[in-house]
């Protein structure tokens, strides 16, 4: 067994020299279903009814700054140490360390001694760090809430962005966007966090041609309008990609965050405009107008509403961009179906299939040109739609 294990291990660490995102997805899925076949009935319970409490000591090590601790220190470090240098009670801190290294979270090589681990090193990361912050903080309460949000409806598919899981864990009817414009520490982790999402894979501009589809348009004509971008991601990984393209490239989002993104400080070559997508489209006659993550955000109806505010400010030559998963219609990877339960709590939203995108984008009055899936974990695809 040994002899098979360290084949498999060696088989493993080839994988991650080869960048075969298919592959290393398929991997970890298998090794997976491989230690739960191993697993007793009790083993599956312990497994399962604990999830919440690792994340939750993660939390206390984000807290005390742990993470960054172990993986900046050129050397093991004590338990003592740490509890120095964090003014935590030692016997406390050696709890939680230990329960993260059983979890390999981080690393004992020997008593009271801790280090980092592949997840340390990992989670340390700034904008991952802030992902799992934001989804602890802020998400955390929303799961506790699903069951009972659910019981008390009956069960029936979630359709209001005021009466949602999200909404009873904080009580409150403003939507997330409303609710994370009142809790600007709780926006900035959001912020860093849609830097980490998809921070694994290429970029869909790695697969997708604007540059050949933008040849001869001019320096002064609205190029890539970036709708709810964020503090801007998108169109730094556009200028990054083609740094030469012709035109302007605009980002577009609520108040608060185009005061973040102007904070960065942007390059200068990106403008900034407070725009609501449930308003008309300022900007006319752009090339491309790009939306990523936005419409899962969103009922069909809603969505709708949006693409139609955009259609007015369309010519024949403009192209609307959907960057957003399409759900296969079976064998659904986890990272999509935890997506789409995450829009279900947060906004009586959804992920949608190829055939849900087409019906939603004919009823905008939208023709979809071509759908281009560019990753295999997220099923993350560029939808392109015309007049
Ligand atoms: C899931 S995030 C995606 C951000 C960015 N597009 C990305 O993929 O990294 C959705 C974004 O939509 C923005 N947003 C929400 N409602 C909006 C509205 N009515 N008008 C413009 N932007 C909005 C939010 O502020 C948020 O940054």
């Amino acid at each position: 067994m040994d002899a098979i294990l360290q084949k498999a291990t060696d088989e493993v660490y080839k994988l991650v020299e080869a960048d075969d995102e298919f592959l290393r997805r398929r991997t970890i899925d298998k090794l997976r279903d491989l230690q739960y076949a191993l697993e007793t009935p009790e083993e599956s319970m312990q497994r399962l009814i604990y999830l919440g409490l690792t994340t939750s000591s993660i939390r206390v090590s984000y807290n005390l700054d742990i993470f960054n601790k172990l993986v900046e220190a050129d050397h093991p470090l004590a338990l003592d140490e740490l509890a120095e240098t964090t003014g935590a009670d030692p016997v406390l801190l050696g709890r939680i360390l230990r329960h993260q290294s059983s979890m390999g979270i981080i690393d004992e090589p020997s008593k009271d001694t801790f280090t980092h681990s592949q997840t340390t090193r990992n989670i340390a990361k700034p904008d991952i760090a802030a992902g799992i912050q934001f989804c602890a903080d802020v998400l955390g309460p929303m799961y506790a809430a699903i069951p009972s949000f659910l019981a008390e409806r009956s069960y029936q598919n979630p359709t209001s962005l005021s009466d949602t899981p999200f909404n009873q864990a904080w009580n409150t009817k403003l939507p997330l966007w409303g609710w994370l414009a009142e809790n600007p520490e709780h926006r900035a982790r959001f912020n860093r966090f849609m830097f980490a999402q998809r921070s694994s894979v290429k970029d869909c501009f790695s697969f997708i041609s604007l540059d050949k589809e933008a040849e001869g348009w001019s320096a002064e004509k609205p190029l890539f309008v970036d709708v709810g971008g964020g503090v801007g991601q998108q169109c730094i990984a556009l200028k990054e990609r083609w740094p030469g393209i012709q035109g302007r490239v605009i980002l577009q989002e609520l108040p608060d965050v185009i005061v973040n993104a102007r904070a960065q400080p942007l390059p200068d070559d990106i403008e900034t405009m407070e725009y609501d997508f449930f308003t008309l489209q300022p900007v006319k006659g752009a090339k491309f107008y790009y939306f990523r993550a936005i419409m899962h955000n969103h009922s069909d109806e809603k969505c709708v509403e949006i693409l139609k505010n955009q259609a007015d400010a369309m010519d024949e030559g403009s192209t609307v961009l959907l960057d957003e998963i399409v759900v296969p219609d079976t064998k659904v990877e986890w990272f999509v179906t935890q997506t789409d339960l995450v829009m279900m709590g947060q906004f009586s939203a959804m992920e949608r299939t190829e055939s849900q995108w087409r019906s939603m984008l004919a009823l905008a009055g939208l023709k979809v040109k071509s759908i281009t899936t560019y990753t295999h974990g997220f099923r993350l695809s560029i939808i392109a739609a015309t007049k």
